[in-house]
């Protein structure tokens, strides 16, 4: 089977300055993943290798760039699932990690859970030998920036653009196996502790040879709503899409 990789670089609207990192980065993020396909790479090799080169490029709202919560720290989620067995792993909430999808995937394949948050999440990464980082080393000017803004009573949000850019990618491999892997910062200013869709099974992502793989942004209570992810791949089984890829951006 022909190997196909799709990633996104979140919803919302793209300011002109940063139309063309933002391009560059999602092809650049495409073409790793797809580089790995070609050399024999499994789907999930794929997704993660995209997904990260996304985590650390600062024009995406996930790694390195994620906007800051109401205390001004970054805290991240992030998904990967594996459509051969439907194997997941999800983090949230973590914070001093530059690759959450990596994360994500150890917990995948290293425990018997699918979700860690938080402080489990950090000394799970621990155990797993993957380096913490300063919390600082993930802010950007410009997320700063935002939080700054936020805090101003009169601040107008469509002055600045929306910060819903949160990444993601499906991918089919040459033996027909599909995955999907998303991870965000979330929302500017969000609540300490606050968990959106992406590392939620079936609203931040969903992969299952039988019907394709998905991968969501967009605001995520609103996702969460309609577990959107598996939603999708539910009305693919139903049009006998037996694979596909599928990304949905949901404003
Ligand atoms: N979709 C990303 C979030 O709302 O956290």
């Amino acid at each position: 089977m022909k190997p196909v990789i799709v990633v996104h670089g979140g919803a919302g609207r793209i300011f002109k300055e940063r139309e063309e990192g933002c391009r560059a980065g999602t092809v650049r993020a495409a073409l790793q993943g797809y580089g790995v396909l070609k050399r024999g790479g499994s789907a999930v090799d794929a997704v993660e290798e995209a997904v990260q080169s996304m985590e650390d490029d600062p024009h995406f709202n996930a790694g390195c760039g994620s906007v800051l919560n109401e205390k001004g720290e970054v805290e991240m989620d992030a998904i990967i699932m594996d459509g051969k067995n439907l194997d997941s792993g999800a983090v949230s909430a973590v914070k001093c990690i530059a690759n959450p999808v990596k994360l994500a995937r150890l917990v995948m394949e290293k425990t018997k859970h699918m979700l860690l948050t938080d402080q489990g999440a950090h000394l799970f990464a621990r155990a797993m030998g993957i380096p913490e980082i300063p919390g600082e080393k993930l802010v950007t000017e410009r997320s700063r920036e935002r939080w700054r803004k936020n805090l101003e009573p009169d601040f107008n949000p469509e002055d600045f653009q929306k910060d819903l850019g949160t990444v993601g990618a499906v991918a089919i491999d040459s033996e027909g196996n599909v995955a999907c892997a998303t991870s965000t910062g979330g929302l500017s200013n969000k609540l300490i502790g606050r968990v959106g869709d992406t590392p939620c099974i079936g609203s931040g992502g969903y992969a299952d040879n039988h019907s394709g793989a998905t991968s969501t942004t967009g605001h995520g209570e609103s996702i969460m709503k309609v577990v959107l992810a598996r939603l999708i791949l539910y009305h693919m089984e139903q049009e006998s899409c037996s694979f596909g890829a599928v990304q949905c951006n949901l404003l």
